[in-house]
């Protein structure tokens, strides 16, 4: 089945519209994890507007499940990733000024570029995982960096979901495909909520994870933070009708 990794980054948002420690970040991965997620994610930016550096520190000790660190490959974050050792780090090719990710790597054009980083990652047995856009070129040549994963930027799934779901998907399944066939492991994330999150996990069996954060943490103030990650581990499952 699919895992759910919580992106706990809009709660350092909250946190850092005041200053103190409100929430806490540490407790709600922690909190997180009880109610059932299976991973933990954070995006640190250069300038640590929502995750800081310290976070991913003091969060390495307590996530019991998987912890994914995603980040742009700069050397302060490949630092960070070789200090903490997370299970998974999940490369995104954001600019520092960048609201949120915006598109996936070109993987053919970074090959080597993204082959160094890879290797050190390994070195340090870390898994890899490249964040690319729903062209199956792009996860044939993410393949050939030595990465262990691709994660599908589902950002165009979600925006066109509504009028025509089938659609939408249809360059994910394409890429997916691709990606398996070239021994990758899929995981997918970015704008995924209640709505759209069931019919991209049964069209596309073997996505090993998915990554959530903004809708999650936002129906989170609707429904709570237990009741909210139930919700999502229930559309993950695979047997549910679309
Ligand atoms: N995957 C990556 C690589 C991301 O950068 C983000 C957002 O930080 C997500 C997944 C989660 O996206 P969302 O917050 O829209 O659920």
């Amino acid at each position: 089945m699919t895992k759910l990794s919580v992106n706990i980054n809009k709660i350092a948002t909250l946190r850092n519209a005041r200053g103190g420690n409100l929430p806490d970040v540490v407790k709600a991965a922690i909190d997180c994890e009880r109610y059932g997620a299976q991973g933990i994610t954070v995006h640190p930016r250069p300038d640590e507007r929502h995750i800081r550096y310290r976070d991913a520190r003091d969060l390495k000790p307590v996530v019991i499940t998987e912890f994914n660190i995603e980040g742009n490959p700069e050397p302060r974050f490949i630092d960070l990733v070789l200090e903490v050792k997370p299970h998974q780090v999940t490369l995104v090719p954001d600019a520092p000024d960048a609201i949120t990710s915006n598109q996936g790597w070109d993987t053919i054009k970074y090959r080597n570029h993204l082959s160094d980083i890879i290797a050190e990652f390994h070195k340090h047995g870390i898994r890899t995982s490249i964040f690319v856009d729903p062209d199956p070129r792009m996860a044939e040549a993410a393949a050939l960096t030595g990465t262990d994963r691709v994660e599908l930027y589902t950002e165009s799934y979600a925006a066109g979901y509504h009028a025509d779901r089938q659609k939408a998907i249809t360059p994910f399944v394409e890429s997916a495909r691709a990606a398996t066939a070239a021994g990758l492991g899929l995981n997918a994330g970015h704008d995924l909520n209640l709505d759209n999150l069931r019919y991209f996990v049964q069209t596309i069996p073997g996505i090993l994870e998915v990554s959530i954060g903004h809708a999650l943490i936002a129906d989170a103030l609707y429904y709570g933070l237990e009741t909210t990650i139930q919700l999502y581990l229930r559309e993950l499952k695979p047997w549910l009708p679309v």
